[in-house]
């Protein structure tokens, strides 16, 4: 009885919402604000095994063995020695494989990769490895040795430890290693098999029978053992997992933050991320501490460390390859203040903050100095002469407190007065609202800040009543950076199901809307390993060999890529559409794209009913007839579903078409839907 009651009451709040058909007009004849190119972006932080594991291509885990543990990562077998005087002085452990003590016994080292290694059949891999050999030769009785010994050789080889064939290595490869200098020793090989959980197994081989000697103290020195893919994104050596990076890069983003988020900070000082160190020759940066590992003691992961090899180079070089401005945030010289006490904690002191300020200044100078000048020569060395032409920095992640504004004063004043062209981005700390945030901002604009990073991490109710968030903010000045949003659902449902994409959707028209206020806004984080990750929900998940594409990262990608060149007032009976009382749960925002000739509208709707819409262009300019039109949707019956590897399409957008009568699109857009109408002038 109730569900037939309950389904009579939908019946007639659907024939209600038909009764008078919403209408959206645009004022097709306004100048419209201009879109920022940065509009729709993504934030990056390594977290989830987002950079080593993750966008990193690299696939062997702890490759130098600087780990507090220097094995951590590797099984040892037979005569297995770390030591630390090897030849490159921030990652100076290596290890000795020795001689096992018989000619049938091993010696040797195998990685577990993150979570394994994900290897592709047909796709060719490039192993590399610094070594040398310092063995000394012991002739058999009657015979003579050659002296010193010329080389050794090492067996490399990738397995398959869950196989029930034969033979558990499914490429194997020999590497001569000669002489006593350290060398830097490559092979390329293409594998005959998928494997997404692969080993990587190096193994000195013994003496074999033919040999007229044998040698009771050879050895080989290992130093920085590498695997990546040789289709990478961009084809730099050092590279990006492809279908990663790929996935990122078809988000089309405007504007690029890295490398965090709290990674920033460290839970000390000390473990800050500290660009600097992570330039220059590959093999030489050193490790650092990554505070994901322990933050959540529910979800621990003492194998993860940063190992830089995802740098700042690297990241200026995605940004540039993806026609995204970088914007890279910086250390304020304070440490995490969640995880430190109140107060001034155990940040750097007024007095010694300095080498901080130089940090950001040489980081300029590092992006866009001239090739002569002492940074601009790191980035001229690895291959990049020509300046990034970077125009953001951001200043501090998640700060608050005077303690953060006094600190961030200096830097504005030495920044401004070296670079004044570039835009410097400032914090309102880690709420969206209440006292820290509401003292921020005024300083912020005190301090002269370009932008302000508003983060805001919330419940459905937050991204459904709050389209009108930025209507109202000061127009001019200093504009929002909206840096890490992203909807969790509550009830349990904090992942990435249908209806927090759809919030989120809603949400966004609201910044579409104020682009004069809102300059850029990233959804965050942005990735997470199935099998690795510390914090959800994420826009795009991956395991060792494909990515799955979330319902946000749909809604993002429609907002990015049909973000338009200047937004065109939409209202619905003189009022913005923001779910307001009478909207009917209507959301909807309007841009044009004088570069495509497209007026483009964003409708979500968040009610249960497919609703009649109608979107009528007034003032229409004389040449802009309005011709072929088509709708994107996103839609799912069900609320909480969501795209994972099993099921990675079981919701994505569909493009139908629809027709137009003049001046006046006639639609429906489906219940729990987000629409964007794509219409050619
Ligand atoms: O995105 C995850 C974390 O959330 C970021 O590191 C931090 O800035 C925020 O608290």
């Amino acid at each position: 009885m109730k569900k037939i009651v309950s389904i009579a009451a939908g019946l007639l709040a659907a024939i209600a919402a038909n009764a008078q058909t919403p209408q959206f007009r645009i004022d097709a004849g306004a100048a419209g604000i201009p879109v920022p190119h940065t509009m729709y972006g993504i934030f990056f932080e390594d977290i989830n095994f987002a950079a080593d594991g993750g966008l990193y291509a690299e696939l062997v885990k702890n490759r130098s063995f600087e780990f507090d543990d220097p094995l951590m990562g590797w099984k040892r077998f037979g005569e297995v020695e770390v030591r630390n005087d090897g030849p490159f002085e921030r990652c100076p452990h290596y290890v000795r494989i020795s001689y096992a003590g018989h000619p049938v016994m091993f010696s040797g080292i195998e990685n577990e990769g993150f979570f394994g290694m994900g290897i592709e059949e047909g796709k060719e891999y490039r192993f590399s490895v610094w070594a040398r050999t310092s063995s000394k030769t012991v002739a058999k009785k009657g015979k003579k040795a050659p002296k010193p010994a010329a080389s050794e050789w090492i067996r490399v080889a990738l397995c398959d430890n869950n196989t029930m064939e034969e033979d558990q290595r499914f490429v194997i490869e020999d590497i001569e290693i000669v002489g006593s200098e350290w060398k830097k020793y490559e092979v390329v090989f293409t594998s005959p098999k998928t494997d997404p959980k692969a080993t990587l197994r190096v193994t000195l081989v013994s003496d074999t029978e033919e040999e007229p000697w044998y040698r009771t103290d050879c050895c080989v020195d290992l130093e920085h053992i590498s695997l990546f893919p040789v289709d990478v994104y961009n084809g730099d050596e050092n590279g990006l997992r492809m279908d990663v990076a790929q996935t990122i890069a078809d988000l089309k983003p405007g504007v690029f933050r890295f490398p965090g988020g709290c990674i920033v900070e460290g839970s000390t000082l000390e473990t800050r991320y500290e660009w600097k160190k992570s330039v220059g020759p590959v093999e030489n940066r050193p490790i650092n501490m990554n505070r994901w590992e322990y933050t959540f003691d529910y979800r621990l992961f003492p194998d993860y460390m940063q190992s830089y090899g995802l740098g700042f180079y690297e990241y200026f070089r995605f940004a540039e390859e993806m026609g995204a401005e970088a914007l890279p945030v910086i250390s304020v010289g304070m440490a995490c203040q969640f995880q430190n006490e109140e107060g001034p904690g155990p940040h750097a002191a007024l007095h010694e903050l300095q080498p901080y300020i130089d940090d950001a200044l040489d980081l300029i100078e590092f992006a866009n100095g001239p090739a002569t000048s002492k940074w601009g020569k790191v980035r001229a060395d690895m291959g990049h002469p020509a300046p990034f032409n970077l125009k953001y920095l951001a200043v501090g992640n998640e700060q608050w407190s005077d303690e953060y504004v006094k600190r961030l004063e200096p830097f504005v004043k030495q920044i401004r007065a070296k670079y004044p062209e570039i835009k410097l981005v400032g914090s309102s700390g880690p709420y969206r609202g209440g006292e820290w945030f509401e003292e921020l901002w005024p300083e912020m604009r005190r301090l002269g800040a370009d932008l302000v990073d508003e983060h805001f991490y919330a419940p459905e109710t937050f991204f459904e009543n709050n389209a009108d968030r930025y209507d109202n903010y000061e127009r001019g000045g200093t504009k929002v950076f909206a840096g890490e949003y992203a909807c969790h659902g509550a009830d349990g449902h904090k992942f990435n199901h249908f209806n927090a994409a759809l919030m989120e959707a809603a949400f966004m028209t609201g910044l579409e809307r104020n682009a004069d206020v809102v300059e850029m806004a990233t959804y965050a984080p942005l990735l997470a390993h199935v099998e690795g990750w510390q914090w959800r929900p994420d826009l795009i998940w991956f395991d060792n060999l494909s990515t799955i594409k979330t319902c946000s990262y749909y809604v993002q990608q429609l907002y990015s890529l049909y973000k338009g060149t200047d937004v065109l007032p939409l209202t619905m009976d003189g009022k913005p559409v923001e779910g307001k009382d009478g909207q009917r749960r209507l959301y909807a925002s309007a841009v044009k794209d004088t570069k495509t000739g497209e007026y483009i509208v964003k409708v979500a709707n968040l009610s249960e009913y497919s609703q009649e819409i109608e979107i009528l262009f007034d003032k229409l300019p004389a040449a802009h007839k309005l011709g072929k039109a088509t709708c994107t949707s996103l839609h799912s019956d069900n609320r909480v579903e969501e795209n994972t590897i099993e099921n990675p399409d079981a919701v994505a957008p569909v493009t139908t078409d629809v027709k137009v009568d003049g001046n006046t699109l006639k639609t429906r857009i489906g219940g729990r839907s987000f629409a964007v109408y794509r219409i050619k002038y």
